[in-house]
């Protein structure tokens, strides 16, 4: 099984609002621990087994991603949306029979989870989602903010990535999505075509960096 893996790594990370030698600077060249964040998620990929990687990066930042990145690291110039971003790295993913869909703004992944997720991949599943239990009971609101539901914790999961899919199964998808739809992850892109998708453990470390706190706590990890 040839597996690619994508890095969602074109943000601009506005919600962090990192500001490095006074430049506005995107996510995913952010450094924790000294190393950007994109170099990161790269490296989980690599280490848990998938054979090469295709980054969609803002294409004003080209080179600086170039510069921190493997040799063999392709890139492919970012869209406006995470959507739009992955749909160009798919279309540079090339001959694959299993795509692998991360972001860079989960640099502690372990290399672990990613090979759970090829391992499911490699006994047949279309697609394969990496999550954990929701701990807190997690209640629905209108909009006024009063509580209209409380869905039984035991059956909710957090989603994490990377998500695994069958290259063209991830693929079709993609093509019978509108242009201009905007989801949140790519398992909702293969569910809204009819695919089942597994799940696999998550783990904590996959924990998204959003905003400041996020980075604290992850540097807080490396230090260790
Ligand atoms: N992403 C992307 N292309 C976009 C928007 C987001 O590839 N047009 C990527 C980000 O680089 C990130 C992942 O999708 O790795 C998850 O998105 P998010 O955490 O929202 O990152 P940003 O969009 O960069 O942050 P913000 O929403 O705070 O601006
Ligand atoms: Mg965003």
């Amino acid at each position: 099984m040839h597996a690619v893996g994508i890095v969602a790594a074109a943000g601009s990370g506005l919600r962090l609002g990192a500001v490095l030698a006074g430049r506005a600077t995107p996510k995913a060249l952010v450094p924790l621990g000294g190393r950007p964040l994109v170099a990161w998620a790269v490296a989980t990929l690599l280490d848990g087994g998938v054979d090469e990687v295709v980054v969609a990066v803002p294409a004003a930042e080209r080179a600086e991603f170039a510069a921190v990145l493997p040799a063999g690291t392709r890139l492919v110039d970012g869209g406006a949306t995470r959507t739009a971003s992955v749909r160009a790295a798919l279309a540079g993913a090339g001959e694959a029979d299993a795509v692998l869909v991360h972001d860079a703004a989960r640099p502690l992944t372990p290399p672990a989870v990613v090979a759970r997720v090829l391992a499911a991949l490699a006994a047949g599943v279309p697609a394969v989602v990496p999550v954990l239990p929701v701990v807190d009971t997690t209640v629905v609101v209108d909009g006024d903010g009063t509580v209209t539901a409380a869905p039984d914790r035991a059956t909710l999961r957090r989603v994490q990535t990377p998500q695994g899919f069958d290259r063209a199964v991830l693929a079709a998808a993609y093509a019978a999505l509108d242009d201009t739809a905007e989801l949140t992850d790519d398992a909702a892109v293969v569910r809204a075509v009819g695919i089942p998708v597994a799940t696999v453990a998550g783990d904590e470390r996959c924990a998204k960096v959003t905003v400041a706190h996020d980075l604290a706590l992850a540097e807080l990890q490396v230090a260790r």
